[in-house]
């Protein structure tokens, strides 16, 4: 069927809204943009949707330029979803894409809702990604080794099929370099393996000698993973969080710190830092010179070994900056002594936001300035919605690029406590 594309979801599908008399029913279909007329294959439908492939854009939009694609696999793999936009019209689909989650998730009046600013780019468009995990099957019991094709790589879109892969332009160099050998490793001992298996590769720096790091690829889930972000270094365990994206991640701690130290109008110079979500330290570490005490938590026993251990490779007093294993609510029981109306909350949950026993005792907690990351809008909208009720002001919203070329984005809420 043919269709004209009215919209993008938040994960980056075109969607068609079949026109009058047609009843209202959606259609969606990945690596087409707004604006375009296309041919397309139903591959299912449920209540007044159906989903589809993309079979050929008949009128492309004045945004596709497809000479900029750089991926071969780029229409087939799950990964990326923009890669034929300009990088301006990416930002500008975020931005988009925060707006319209505040507007439906926050259950918030529009007039409580400032317009989200313009998405913050990564440094890095390709070559950004620290974290890989391609992925393969195994021959089924009773197939020979040697009658099966490995297919090595990420998920095929629509399918529930690998897609193999030889290369991936958003992956770091150093990853790049060790998928060769790493297929080739697997092929040779692939009768060892029952059902297939994932492998994690991440970018790691190694330390040469006092004045050099080089960049290797990581693959022991056990391993020490080190990065530097700005004057930071962090060590941490390769299966455990954290950010994917190294390039970004100075723009996004300068704008956290930016926003945890401004002195809030009529109020106090902020001096008491919490970091909820903590993981192995990011944004407890990068802030500290600007606070008098910092306390962290994280519920990953070893995740805060490691920011523990982190405050020390960065010669930073632990009377100072001091983290703790547990639910992110348990944070209130042990920062009594922090003066809300000079305290900033950094919270950074994963997708599905935070526990309502987390918000409530934020709230009463009454820190004078929340800082919300979050790399699930929608249910950062939803959480936000609750503290804005609770008597927080929504100051703004924006989103940062952490994964170029794909329809995902991080974003970051400021909320000043109202007086
Ligand atoms: C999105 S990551 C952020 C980590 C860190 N802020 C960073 O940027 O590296 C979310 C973290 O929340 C932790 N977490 C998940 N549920 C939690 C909970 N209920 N209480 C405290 N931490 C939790 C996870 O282990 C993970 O490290």
């Amino acid at each position: 069927m043919c269709s004209g594309t009215n919209e993008l979801s938040s994960n980056g599908e075109a969607l068609s809204k079949l026109p009058h008399p047609h009843p209202p029913w959606v259609v969606t279909t990945p690596f087409a943009l707004p604006g375009e007329k296309i041919r397309v294959k139903i591959v299912r439908s449920g209540r007044m949707i159906s989903y589809s492939d993309l079979l050929e854009v008949i009128q492309p939009a004045a945004t596709r330029d497809n000479s900029r694609v750089q991926c071969k696999y780029f229409g087939k793999c799950a990964g990326c979803q923009y890669q034929m936009l300009d990088y301006s019209k990416q930002l500008e689909f975020k931005q988009r894409v925060v707006e319209k989650a505040y507007r439906y998730y926050s259950d918030l009046p529009g007039e409580s809702i400032p317009s989200p600013l313009p998405t913050i780019g990564s440094p890095l468009q390709y070559g950004y990604r620290t974290k890989i995990t391609p992925h393969f099957d195994a021959p089924p019991k009773g197939k020979l080794k040697e009658d099966w094709k490995l297919y090595i790589g990420f998920d095929t879109k629509g399918r529930r099929q690998v897609l193999d892969i030889e290369e991936c332009p958003i992956a770091t160099q150093v990853l790049n370099d060790a998928l060769g050998p790493i297929r080739a490793e697997v092929q040779e001992k692939l009768s060892t393996y029952k059902r297939g298996a994932t492998l994690l590769m991440r970018d790691s720096l190694q330390v040469v000698d006092s004045s050099r790091e080089d960049h290797v690829c990581i693959r022991d889930h056990k391993a020490i993973v080190r990065e530097r972000v700005g004057s930071k270094v962090f060590e941490f365990p390769a299966n455990s969080f954290f950010q994917n994206n190294n390039s970004v991640l100075v723009p996004l701690t300068d704008y956290v710190r930016q926003a945890a130290t401004v002195i809030p109008s009529g109020g106090r110079r902020p001096t008491h830092l919490v970091d909820t979500y903590s993981g192995c330290g990011l944004f407890a570490l990068s802030l500290v010179e600007a606070f008098d005490h910092v306390a962290g938590i994280e519920i990953s026993e070893e995740s805060i070994r490691y920011a523990t251990h982190n405050v020390q490779l960065n010669g930073i007093s632990p009377d100072k900056c001091e983290f703790r294993a547990g639910q992110a609510e348990k944070i209130f029981d042990v920062v009594g002594d922090f003066p809300p109306s000079e305290t900033v909350i950094v919270i950074d949950p994963p997708r599905k936001g935070c526990d309502d026993a987390f918000i409530s005792q934020l709230v009463r907690f009454g820190a004078a300035t929340v800082v919300y990351v979050s790399c699930n809008v929608h249910t950062q909208a939803r959480d936000v919605g609750k503290l804005v009720r609770a008597g927080y002001a929504l100051e703004s919203i924006r989103g940062f690029d952490l994964f170029p070329q794909t329809a995902h984005v991080e974003s970051v809420a400021v909320l000043r406590k109202s007086s």
